[in-house]
């Protein structure tokens, strides 16, 4: 198991460097480098790779599909969001989800949390299939999977304090024997994410958007889940801050053994929280792989257009550097082209592109690739 693990996560080095450096998630090493990870800042975090996330598959999707009955020219039609993913996040692990706008992440985020009712496949969590679980069975498993959004504004509510924010979790999943034990665990939790005990009392508009995400980190941890799905969680943050949040957010994976789905919109701060990123294209994987292996060695033709979209922050080596290559408008997911998805704006689409669908092929160590260009 340790082996398979080792693999899929990029290679016993990786192991190495977490002993090293004690744990996953540095973002601070990658702030000190210039405002945020870049396509050549590999070197900032040197001796800060993740801990290994080798434990039991704590999510597990199957040809997950959440397909959304639309109308388009006074016709019913469905724009196909997520059209057959498959993922698995382990205990310890991170999982990146990379892609444009519009691309499905946000999408299978809520399906797997049960937000909404998946139209086919299997969501598992900690083992256990509750992709049809009535909501009524499915409220004392809310406690092991909760989710961290971007804007904590929005999903805070402003008419409750931080106090009542944070006890109604735990009332929701009947944590705790006494209204007592309660608040003296949002104490403890605010006192965790570093925030003072007088917070408490205040409401979600007086805080800073740092503070703000604090006390959603708060929230979520709360009822100690064994799945995190951050939503962004960081987008929206100051790079300071946004260091301050992934390391925190690390500290609690490395206490609780947590399996992190960690949503973004680019490759870019994903490289060094998590230590397997998937790639999605118009509600399907691309790749996945190992994160050190997607940036050495990216093999799908759209990955290497992200990363070659990702800023660089020396302007003489920006000025050598390729144009970004990633042309045109992401296509409607209700109308999705035939073949290959990515094919109208792909450089190397050949004719069988366009006609047939390439299937998820295994490349070796773990490294996964949904193009004709290998077989
Ligand atoms: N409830 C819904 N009904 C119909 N279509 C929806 C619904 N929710 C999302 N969509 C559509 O599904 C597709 C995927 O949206 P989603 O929000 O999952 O993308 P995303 O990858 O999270 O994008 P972003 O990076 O902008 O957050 C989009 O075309 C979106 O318009
Ligand atoms: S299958 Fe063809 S069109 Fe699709 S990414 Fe590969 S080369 Fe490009
Ligand atoms: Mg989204």
């Amino acid at each position: 198991m340790r082996a398979d693990a080792a693999a899929r996560n990029g290679g016993p080095a990786r192991a190495d460097a977490a002993a090293r450096s004690g744990g996953p998630m540095r973002a601070d090493a990658a702030v000190r480098d210039g405002g945020g990870p870049t396509r050549d800042g590999g070197n900032a975090r040197a001796g800060d790779g993740p801990a290994m996330g080798d434990g039991p598959a704590m999510l597990e999707v199957r040809g997950l599909r959440q397909h959304f009955p639309v109308r388009k020219d006074g016709k019913k039609r469905f724009l196909k969001a997520v059209d057959g993913v498959d993922l698995e996040v382990r205990a310890g692990e991170t999982f990146g989800l990379v892609g444009e706008s519009g691309c499905g992440k946000s999408t299978l985020a809520r399906s797997v949390i049960r937000i909404y009712e998946p139209t086919g496949g299997q969501v598992l969590v900690d083992g256990e299939d509750i992709t049809h679980k009535p909501q009524k069975q499915l409220r004392p498993l809310r406690k092991k999977m909760q989710m961290i959004f971007q804007d904590p504004y929005s999903s805070l509510n402003s008419r409750m304090s931080v106090r009542d924010i944070l006890m109604e979790p735990l009332i929701a999943s009947h944590v705790g024997e006494s209204a007592a034990q309660r608040e003296e665990m949002a104490m403890r939790a605010l006192a965790r994410v570093g925030l003072m005990a007088d917070a408490a009392g205040r409401y979600p508009h007086e805080f800073s958007g740092g503070q703000r995400q604090r006390v959603g980190i708060a929230r979520a941890l709360i009822t100690r889940p064994k799945l995190v799905i951050c939503d962004e969680a960081i987008s929206a943050l100051d790079v300071s801050i946004q260091a301050q949040v992934v390391n925190l957010l690390g500290e609690f994976q490395r206490e609780l053994g947590l399996a992190y789905l960690f949503i973004a919109h680019d490759l870019s701060m994903v490289r060094y929280v998590s230590h397997r990123v998937g790639v999605m294209y118009l509600g399907r994987m691309a790749e996945v792989c190992g994160s050190e292996e997607i940036y050495a060695n990216p093999l799908h033709p759209y990955t290497q257009a992200l990363l070659e979209s990702i800023p660089i922050p020396d302007p003489a080596v920006a000025a050598g550097a390729r144009a970004a290559r990633l042309e045109g408008e992401v296509p409607s997911p209700i109308d999705p082209p035939a073949g290959c998805h990515f094919h109208p704006r792909c450089p190397k689409a050949m004719s069988v592109c366009r006609q047939e669908e390439p299937a998820m092929r295994e490349m070796g160590g773990d490294h996964c690739v949904r193009c004709h260009l290998y077989g």
